[in-house]
């Protein structure tokens, strides 16, 4: 019987540093194929440690930046100078490197006063950028991430974010000690990418994309479970122990 699938492709690397190199080769190829076909490419960038090391090379790459959109997967309820924002570190490893017009540049206002309205501004800003397919803006690249608990983007186990399907940009409110409130993409748009790469990295990783991977499970206790359902490309990068090996 059939108990697990890897929905999409499988690039198991031996560390951290091939899973970058791999990740920023893949991804500028996708955005620069975009870029040539249609004069546009946007994408969307998660936080946390992993995917830094990979931005970090994809900003060498060569393509035409000027035609790139980057947009955030999710942010914290932080200013962008503060340790925990994703714009902060984004800006560390990618956008002080890649000459990306600052007009393209459309970080999550993490420390807007009114969570949801900003998630509506940034909702409508990516229906008048993004080309939309099906009605929705449909994402060049989605970079994603996985916790230790199964969570992508900022929609946690257990908590109604995975579940909303009538709005693209949605405040999480803070849940403490877990987390602080947050601004996140949801399921619809995310679901709508055309290309979505998962990154994971070291032995914490390896119950979670088990639990992603298997064919039983639910999307409330494992929400990067959504990655079952993006209608476009998916690839996962990880390097041996999170696929639990060695
Ligand atoms: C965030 C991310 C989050 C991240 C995972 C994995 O804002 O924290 O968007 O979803 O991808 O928590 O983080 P690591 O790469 O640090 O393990």
């Amino acid at each position: 019987m059939i108990t697990k699938v890897v929905p999409g492709q499988l690039v198991a690397t031996i560390d951290a540093e091939h899973v970058a190199k791999e990740a920023a080769a893949r991804i500028a190829k996708v955005l620069r194929d975009a870029t040539l076909s249609t004069g546009l490419a946007t994408l969307a960038l998660s936080g946390g440690n992993t995917p830094r090391a990979a931005y970090a090379l994809l900003a060498k790459e060569a393509l035409e930046w000027t035609k790139v959109h980057v947009f955030w997967v999710d942010e914290r309820a932080v200013g962008p100078t503060d340790d925990r924002s994703n714009y902060r570190w984004a800006k560390a490893s990618l956008l002080d490197t890649a000459p990306i017009p600052a007009a393209n540049i459309h970080g999550m206002p993490g420390d807007a006063p009114d969570l949801d309205a900003a998630a509506r501004d940034y909702e409508a800003l990516l229906r008048k950028t993004a080309r939309l397919d099906g009605g929705l803006p449909a994402l060049d690249v989605v970079v994603l991430g996985i916790g230790d608990d199964g969570h992508t983007a900022s929609m946690f186990p257990g908590e109604p974010t995975i579940e909303i399907t009538d709005r693209l940009v949605v405040a999480v409110p803070a849940a403490q000690p877990k987390h602080e409130a947050r601004l996140t993409m949801t399921t619809p748009l995310i679901e709508n990418a055309r290309a979505a790469f998962i990154l994971a990295v070291g032995k914490d990783k390896s119950a979670p994309l088990e639990r992603v991977w298997s064919v039983a499970g639910t999307l409330k206790e494992t929400p990067a479970r959504i990655t079952r359902g993006i209608r476009g490309s998916v690839t996962w990068i990880i390097d041996k122990t999170a696929g639990g090996l060695g």
